[in-house]
């Protein structure tokens, strides 16, 4: 018997619409593995410090692969606590001002965590609209009624806590991703106070860059340590490791100990990654400088910028966001600022909400004069007509 031809509709048939459809919309994203010794000067990652190959913090971790081994061999609460973690936890939570710290596989995981179990069913959560897609995802996860107020407006998270008694978290990144603007955290403080809800600050931009000698956003605004606000960072951008970590009232950390399933269903953070994290604090206590070298190559670059007619936002922290005209446009830029030297990152939707397609430089404070001044011609030279 002849066989049957398959008619069976192909399951993933709808991937390939997707792609055509992304395609159409100049959305396509692709990885790009980068060389070991890349000739590019990067402004597209996120070592603001330049601590990911800083020869301390790689001795560190090639320290902690030898004293605790290649991975941390299981969840924290099973055999995934070292007295590293233990160490960088009480390290963090001083450097930063806090009660305690809980270290997680990353930041993504620690948002998740600090909101679904500082929420609930029951409870509410004021988001602002340009958060970061964990903290949007831990609104998801919490199944929490969620209201999303325009940015960086404390006005509007008044009005979503008015009226509301029950448990109550406003979340908001203290410097935002995209556009590298800073919250108004002491109004957002004052409000929440004023409503009886917790305050959640995602600091992963602040870290090392913000406050006295980089103790974060929190730090600078007076607000940490204060007993209704928990601080969220990642280990991954000024620390140049890997790794998050949720930083609060020690009563909090507890129960996230007890109760945040991307903490108790999560391998620990790999010894190496806990290692140098620990140097990198370390070399930020001992060179206080970094963080305010960081923020003045961000003020130059904006101010070279802007000065070669290009619409940039105002850096709060080390992120400075240039205006692109489409997102085509923004991706030939980008290409275009690679095939002269220049690694620098590429936003468009879904990234950016607002439908606004951006390059994004991050400053660093390694860099010289001479290096932040080329970058910024490069980026002018291959401005798109407009
Ligand atoms: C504002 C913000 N929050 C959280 C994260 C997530 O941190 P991680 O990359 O460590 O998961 C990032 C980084 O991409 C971020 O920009």
């Amino acid at each position: 018997m002849p066989q049957e031809p398959d008619r069976s509709p192909d399951p993933f048939g709808w991937i390939e619409e997707q792609r055509e459809r992304r395609s159409r919309a100049g959305l396509v994203r692709t990885l790009r593995p980068r060389p070991a010794d890349s000739p590019l000067l990067d402004l597209a990652g996120n070592d603001y410090l330049g601590l990911a190959r800083h020869p301390v913090t790689v001795a560190a971790a090639r320290e902690a692969v030898h004293r605790w081994g290649t991975g941390a061999t299981g969840s924290r609460l099973v055999t995934g606590s070292t007295e590293l973690h233990a160490e960088l936890e009480a390290e963090l939570a001083d450097f930063c001002g806090f009660e305690a710290a809980l270290v997680f596989s990353s930041g993504y995981t620690a948002n998740l965590a600090a909101v679904t179990a500082l929420t609930g069913r029951d409870a509410l959560v004021v988001s602002d609209a340009a958060n970061h897609a964990s903290l949007i995802d831990g609104c998801r996860l919490a199944r929490a009624r969620t209201a999303v107020v325009p940015h960086a407006d404390p006005g509007a998270v008044g009005r979503a806590l008015d009226g509301f008694d029950g448990r109550a978290l406003a979340v908001t990144d203290a410097v935002f991703s995209v556009d590298g603007d800073a919250a108004p955290l002491p109004g957002l403080a004052a409000v929440c106070r004023a409503h009886g809800a917790a305050l959640l600050v995602d600091d992963a931009h602040g870290l090392g860059v913000l406050g006295d000698g980089g103790r974060g956003a929190p730090y600078a605004a007076g607000l940490s340590g204060a007993p209704d606000v928990v601080a969220t960072v990642t280990l991954s951008k000024s620390l140049g490791s890997q790794g998050g970590a949720v930083l609060g009232p020690a009563g909090v950390i507890d129960h996230l100990v007890n109760t945040a399933r991307s903490f108790v269903f999560d391998t620990g953070l790999a010894p190496a990654a806990a290692g140098a994290a620990l140097a990198a604090l370390r070399l930020l206590r001992a060179e206080p400088g970094r963080a305010a070298r960081v923020r003045e190559a961000a003020g130059r670059l904006y101010g070279r910028l802007t000065a070669a007619g290009l619409e940039a936002t105002r850096p709060d922290a080390a992120v400075v966001s240039v205006r692109a005209p489409s997102p085509e446009a923004a991706v030939r830029w980008a290409a275009d600022c690679r095939a002269a030297g220049l690694a620098v990152g590429c936003f468009r939707p879904p990234s950016v909400p607002d439908g606004v397609s951006r390059l994004r430089l991050t400053a660093r404070a390694d860099l010289s004069v001479t290096e932040l001044d080329a970058a910024a011609a490069t980026v002018a030279r291959t401005a798109p007509a407009v």
